[in-house]
């Protein structure tokens, strides 16, 4: 496998925005022009030269999630996806450094399925309500409370309650996942909402953790969506499982961003709406010219914190190194290695 010598310093690029810059840089504002007003891709395109050059020299592989902002998902990324793709992707490759342009938990998780490379964040404080919600001391109390319920550990969490997990899951595969483990009865942490809607779709009992939320996802309501059903003709509406269940009770559709993503190229609706994070209908509107977006706009502060300038920060000075203590990563490693390995989407 090809290493690279990191120690070395890389050369400052120059961000000007030049006549030259322009036209060299012109594939890549065709991607976004739809989304990116003209006035403002001068201060982007330099960044997407400089990192797109950088990210080869350095070896390092740049995983963006579906709610980065159309410049990074169009521009810069090597691999796009939901939490479950990043997550598969960052197991396999043979990158010497990562670059996750997401929150703190997906950078944890790269850096747990890849304990020897160089895992970075372009911003450390990119965190989520829902691994806020909850501590390993909480998970401990959950097992002594039910004991030998098996706990299913929704990858929105920090590595220390991995660690005291039996398996993980995302929101693409969480139902196969509970009903892989065959039980009648899980614990699943932490996200309240996203338990309640598999509960609905499964007989195995799930006890749900009642402070987990999406801080995004939960201010949808189904007025939202009926009134966008009344005043839009022929609308589709397509919802993320952390929606409460009275939203997802109104859609036409629930799935990961992924799934989303999916559900819109394959259905080809005239009009869709897009009950999830802002920047995601950006991006797939850059895609699907002939659809129609009606845009319900609620930002995820921390995935926002992801720009252009600190990714490029990353790649000249290999700044926010995500680290983990060794035993942590070793537990955590366990169930999202145990999710990974049943190969589900
Ligand atoms: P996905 O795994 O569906 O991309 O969701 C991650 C997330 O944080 C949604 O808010
Ligand atoms: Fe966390 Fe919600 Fe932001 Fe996703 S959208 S990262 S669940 S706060």
């Amino acid at each position: 496998m090809k290493r690279t010598d990191n120690s070395q310093k890389v050369n400052l690029p120059d961000l000007k925005f030049t006549p030259q810059l322009d036209m060299e840089m012109k594939p890549y504002y065709q991607k976004v022009k739809r989304v990116i007003p003209e006035i403002e891709w001068p201060i982007h395109a330099p960044y997407v030269k400089a990192i797109n050059e950088l990210k080869k020299e350095r070896n390092a592989v740049l995983l963006v999630h579906n709610y980065q902002t159309p410049e990074i998902y169009h521009c810069v990324a090597d691999f796009v996806g939901d939490s479950l793709a990043l997550s598969k992707e960052a197991a396999r490759t043979d990158a010497d450094i990562i670059i996750q342009c997401g929150v703190h938990f997906m950078a944890e998780t790269s850096k747990i399925l890849n304990p020897n490379k160089i895992v970075l964040s372009p911003d450390l404080d990119a965190g989520c309500s829902l691994a806020e919600s909850i501590t390993a001391e909480d998970v401990v109390g959950l097992k002594e409370k039910y004991p030998g319920v098996p706990v299913v550990t929704y990858v929105n969490t920090s590595a220390e309650v991995k660690a005291e997990s039996d398996i993980c899951c995302t929101s693409g595969n969480a139902q196969r996942v509970i009903e892989s483990l065959g039980v009648r009865k899980v614990i699943f942490i932490p996200d309240k909402y996203l338990a309640q809607n598999i509960a609905k779709e499964t007989d195995i009992e799930i006890i749900t953790w009642d402070n987990g939320s999406c801080e995004v996802h939960e201010l949808f309501t189904p007025e939202d969506l009926i009134e966008a059903r009344d005043s839009v003709d022929n609308l589709k509406i397509i919802a993320h499982p952390e929606c409460p269940p009275n939203v997802i009770s109104e859609a036409d559709f629930s799935g990961s961003t992924a799934k989303m993503i999916e559900w819109v190229s394959e259905n080809k609706p005239d009009k869709v709406m897009m009950v999830t994070e802002c920047s995601m209908s950006d991006n797939i509107s850059a895609e699907n010219p002939d659809v129609e977006f009606i845009r319900p706009c609620n930002l995820c502060p921390h995935m926002k914190k992801i720009t252009l300038p600190k990714i490029l920060d990353n790649l000249l000075y290999l700044n926010n190194e995500v680290k983990i203590d060794p035993v942590i990563a070793k537990k955590a490693f366990h169930a999202v290695d145990r999710m990974i390995k049943l190969d589900i989407s």
